[in-house]
């Protein structure tokens, strides 16, 4: 049974996601055993504790930069026996150390279509506002390897939906969330706990 360790730093929906996946039994060979907030009032806290999932808090601001922040994410990785590590609306970007110490085991759930939309500067909310101004026609969600460029690992999986007229900043979060994000970070998270992902360079495929 492979440890799953969750990083968060907001609302936890994808997190919730993965909660409900592992408690239909959809997270084959694997187990969410502890979430970490950059964010001492994160409500995806409340979340894990609702479901009896152990907890951290490494709040960014009690760290002078992000050298010092990483290598405790690092320790405190090390210390979980992290397998999988699970970027879920986790706002921070961690350093060489993460990356070099976990390298192929770490994926991140982007609210777009990587290559486009993301990047240093494209996260929550704001990925939909560039979304919407730039008139592209359809949009959605990628989870994909972190590697140390920001957003640039391999693809695992990506999901679509269409941009509505009408749509707001708000409405297409919760379109790309429900119908995309939710979808395909458990899917993924189980598709790595059975080792069904095979990097090739920076490919994957699916076995
Ligand atoms: C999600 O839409 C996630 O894809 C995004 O933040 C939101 C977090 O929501 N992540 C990024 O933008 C990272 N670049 P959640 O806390 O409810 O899961």
């Amino acid at each position: 049974m492979m440890n799953i360790v969750v990083l968060v730093s907001g609302g936890g929906t994808n997190l919730q996601a993965l909660i409900d996946a592992q408690k239909r039994g959809e997270i084959e060979n694997g187990r969410i055993s502890c979430v970490i907030s950059s964010k001492p009032d994160a409500y995806a806290l409340e979340r894990a504790k609702e479901n009896g999932i152990p907890t951290r808090v490494i709040p960014r601001k009690d760290y002078d930069d992000i050298h010092a922040y990483s290598k405790a994410v690092r320790d405190a990785l090390i210390e979980e026996k992290a397998d999988l590590i699970v970027y879920a609306g986790f706002m921070i970007i961690l350093d060489s150390q993460v990356v070099e110490a976990f390298e192929g085991k770490m994926i991140n759930v982007h609210p777009a279509l990587i290559p486009s939309f993301c990047g240093k500067g494209f996260y929550g909310l704001h990925v939909h506002e560039e979304v919407l101004k730039s008139g592209v026609k359809l949009t959605g969600a990628t989870v994909h390897f972190v590697t140390e460029d920001c957003d640039a690992g391999p693809i695992i999986s990506q999901k679509a939906v269409p941009v509505s007229d009408d749509d707001t900043p708000q409405t297409l979060q919760r379109k790309v969330m429900e119908q995309c994000e939710w979808k395909i970070l458990p899917q993924a998270v189980s598709l790595f706990c059975q080792g069904r992902i095979k990097i090739i360079g920076n490919k994957t495929q699916i076995i």
